[in-house]
């Protein structure tokens, strides 16, 4: 199985941004732990970032014949992207939203997700392990 995660704006920053909410764990480092885990799951895996909108929806786009599932963490477009949101829906490929934060612990702006309609489902608040988690929904709804 073939998998695309997507990474929005300002996640590049892991590491240095907001070290409270999102931990002290770097970008590159977050992606090593989820390519060492997802061998151990058999599934490979793909991860982009980008801090434009129009990119993300581009990932969407040219993932449609080559991923059977993707996992995206929108960053702050989550709250207001209804650009995203249509193009999850225009691929038809399942796709999970993530989020390293609880996203409904924190501010009222931040527990509005306009992209979420679009998914399966959405795992908020489990920091980096968030990505396993939509990795293994993934294979669940592939059964
Ligand atoms: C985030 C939550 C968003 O509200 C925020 O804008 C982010 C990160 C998360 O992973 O917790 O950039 O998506």
């Amino acid at each position: 199985m073939k998998l695309l995660i997507i990474n929005g704006p300002n996640l590049n920053l892991l590491g240095i941004r907001e070290k409270s909410v999102y931990g002290d764990m770097s970008y590159a480092d977050i992606c090593e732990f989820i390519q060492t885990e997802s061998k151990k799951l058999n599934v490979e895996i793909q991860i982009v970032q980008s801090n434009i909108e129009g990119e993300i929806i581009n990932f969407l786009h040219d993932a449609i014949g080559k991923f059977q599932g993707v996992i995206i963490n929108p960053g702050a477009y989550t709250h207001y992207s209804y650009a995203i949101h249509d193009a999850i829906k225009a691929i038809s490929i399942p796709t999970v939203e993530v989020h390293l934060s609880n996203i409904h612990a924190r501010e009222e702006f931040r527990s509005k997700s306009v992209t979420a309609a679009a998914c399966l489902g959405q795992i908020s608040g489990f920091g980096h392990y968030g990505y396993i988690m939509g990795i293994m929904a993934l294979l669940k709804n592939n059964k």
